[in-house]
């Protein structure tokens, strides 16, 4: 049974205040906080066995194997890849794109061509952008409508034998839409294209199946779902990771070097060179465990319920303008008329309410509404309407002040 209160009670940083109020924390989207059993699985890490991984025969190392390998899995079953050695663990999803950008620079030719989504964070633009200026590939973009759906029928007349890559988010950072990235994916197989979906802000919300979806790749980052920061999923098919070349060289990447030749080790290490994150990929472990134990219905549930009364809520202030109306998750972007959303932002921080404000790193979208940000307010499980409450009292109380 999902109960609101007992859930809080497992996020120590809900009970903080700031300038003297209760915290109100709508910057999900931005990080999502961390509950005590993922915190205890950091202390464990470094209390207990904290040694390097694949490397030694003595038993804190094969210890810390053991729980970074047993992550794996995790991630794999909660992913739904078919193999443990299809994902890649890196330190986010910028990391996990770039590794796949990077490759496909010695793959790509003068007048391949990329279609890249207009809803994208700059983390799915900048990396193909530099692969386009590396190898003469071209950039298509997918336009968008007003209502921050994107327009499909152009996608489809964009896609042709050249078509190479498709890049596209799960879900859009700034404005919260779910893009259709099944019809996305299924079209781009038509032209022997391979989809890239960017999962960093659908991983909260929804359960992906890459399997189900028959991404090419699919990434995401750990601290959007209850983890710490500073580690992400690279998960792509196991023939594209094998044509792949490595992103970086190093330790644990290879399997004999010699100075005439290297060879590299099998997947997933030839993507894992130098130590990585290992506490941080444990811990990523804990959070999905965490997650799976409120269950993705429940959370749906939750979620969906704040959305609609925020948007009622919100709707009531004249002057209230929301980016982004066709089907989405708990993100609301808005905007009010005549004010800087850095200006309600501040004031929202005053009153104890934390969201994001600015051009959420995705400026095209931005620029396509002619704004220079939003003030967005991203919701998880773990909010409440009485904090929704306290967000629309905050708003107005802001919109009073600046008006
Ligand atoms: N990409 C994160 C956000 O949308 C940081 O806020």
């Amino acid at each position: 049974m999902f109960i609101v209160d007992k859930i809080r009670a497992d996020f120590p940083i809900l009970n903080r205040e700031v300038h003297g109020k209760k915290l109100v924390y709508f910057d999900n989207g931005a990080t999502s906080q961390t509950p005590q059993i993922v915190i205890d699985a950091i202390v464990d890490y470094y209390s207990n066995y904290n040694a390097n991984i694949h490397r030694g025969v003595h038993t804190l190392s094969q210890e810390a194997t053991d729980k970074y390998e047993e992550a794996r899995l995790k991630v794999q079953q909660h992913f739904n890849a078919k193999h443990s050695y299809e994902i890649i663990l890196t330190a986010g999803t910028t990391h996990s794109i770039n590794v796949v950008a990077s490759g496909f620079s010695a793959i790509l030719k003068a007048g391949d061509q990329v279609i890249v989504s207009s809803l994208e964070h700059h983390s799915n633009i900048v990396p193909w952008q530099m692969l386009c200026e590396k190898t003469g590939a071209i950039l298509k973009v997918i336009p968008m409508n007003e209502d921050g759906s994107l327009r499909m029928d152009i996608y489809h007349e964009l896609l042709n034998a050249n078509t190479k890559l498709v890049f596209c988010n799960h879900v859009s950072n700034a404005l919260g839409i779910i893009n259709p990235i099944k019809e996305i994916i299924h079209a781009a197989h038509k032209f022997g294209a391979y989809v890239l979906i960017d999962g960093a802000q659908a991983v909260p919300h929804i359960k992906p199946d890459v399997q189900g979806l028959d991404a090419d790749f699919y990434v995401a980052s750990a601290h959007k779902m209850c983890g710490p920061t500073g580690v992400g999923v690279l998960y792509g098919k196991e023939e594209l990771l094998k044509l792949l070349p490595p992103y970086q060289g190093g330790g644990e990447m290879i399997e004999t070097v010699t100075f005439e030749k290297t060879t590299y080790a099998g997947l997933p290490h030839k993507f894992e060179a130098g130590t990585p994150n290992i506490c941080g990929g444990i811990a990523f472990g804990a959070a999905i465990d965490y997650l799976n134990s409120i269950g993705f219905d429940n959370i749906a549930k939750q979620e969906n319920e704040l959305l609609a009364y925020g948007t009622q809520e919100l709707e009531k202030i004249e002057g209230l303008k929301i980016y982004g109306t066709s089907d989405k998750v708990a993100v609301i972007s808005f905007n009010l008329e005549g004010i800087h959303p850095y200006d309600v932002g501040s004031i929202l921080d005053k009153l104890g309410v934390a969201v994001r404000t600015g051009h959420h790193c995705a400026q095209p979208i931005m620029n396509f509404y002619g704004i220079p940000g939003t003030v967005r307010a991203s919701f998880a499980f773990y909010n409440t309407k009485q904090e929704i409450d306290v967000l629309v009292a905050s708003v107005k109380r802001a919109k009073m002040m600046l008006s």
